[in-house]
């Protein structure tokens, strides 16, 4: 089920990587999150654990996505790949009925999407070993020192993306603030069954396959570099 624009409990307020602001939703927006939802929803999200074989009704690779934004990169990826199955998770709604909009244009059938927290989602909702990919490109850096906490790539973070990618599977976290670069590069290197692709304690170049996307764009503009982090599961 697509949430409500807003969640407020406050009397349960966990660490969020996130705030829910609705923001501004343009009507095409409003009616993809209307009327395409149902098509693109990835079902019964709370089943533990998604049976990704059912979705799609087939085995492929499964590549997961979380924080896609307005999905520019999800959506480059999934109709350069038919024979991979994508999930996208996203809290910020008018991103998800973007990316809802470029599928339908472009009759793209090899994406599902869930509206929440992808911690969450990723912590309860996904078998372990299941997933060949986890992207994370250019998470909220939370630049201030006293948000730190609220990066999602945490070292936690980084042990449950091991649990989930099958061996051999590759986590890719892409980044335009170099001391979450940084940071991140440390805490994902600390989980023993994690591989750097570069050499250890390096960063890789920039894979082809990542397409840039709209906060990396941001990013060029106000003069930032990029750090791709491409760690393998054992
Ligand atoms: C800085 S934007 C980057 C978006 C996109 N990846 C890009 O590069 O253009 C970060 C996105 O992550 C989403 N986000 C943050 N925490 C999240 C979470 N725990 N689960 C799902 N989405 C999250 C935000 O709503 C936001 O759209």
């Amino acid at each position: 089920m697509m949430p409500e624009s807003s969640n407020n409990n406050p009397s349960h307020k966990p660490v969020r990587s996130y705030v829910l602001r609705e923001g501004r939703i343009t009507k095409g927006q409003a009616r993809a999150l209307r009327e395409l939802w149902p098509q693109f929803e990835l079902p019964s999200p709370d089943a533990v654990p998604i049976n990704f074989e059912q979705v799609f009704g087939r085995h492929a690779p499964i590549i997961l996505e979380i924080g896609f934004g307005d999905g520019g990169a999800l959506f480059e990826m999934a109709k350069g790949h038919p024979d991979q199955d994508f999930i996208g998770i996203e809290v910020h709604r008018p991103g998800v009925g973007s990316l809802m909009l470029n599928l339908e244009k472009e009759n793209i059938s090899n994406v599902r999407i869930i509206c929440g927290d992808g911690a969450e989602i990723l912590k309860n909702n996904i078998a372990d070993a299941s997933l060949d990919r986890v992207h994370l490109f250019f998470p909220d850096p939370w630049p201030k020192k006293k948000h730190h906490k609220r990066r999602i790539l945490s070292p936690g973070f980084a042990e449950l993306v091991a649990d989930k990618l099958k061996s051999g599977g590759v986590f890719h976290f892409a980044t335009d603030w170099e001391d979450y670069a940084e940071q991140g590069l440390m805490r994902l290197e600390q989980c023993s069954r994690l591989v750097n692709l570069a050499a250890a304690g390096g960063f890789s170049p920039r894979p082809e396959s990542r397409p840039e996307t709209k906060f990396e764009r941001r990013g060029q503009r106000l003069g930032h570099d990029v750090w791709d982090v491409l760690m393998q599961k054992q």
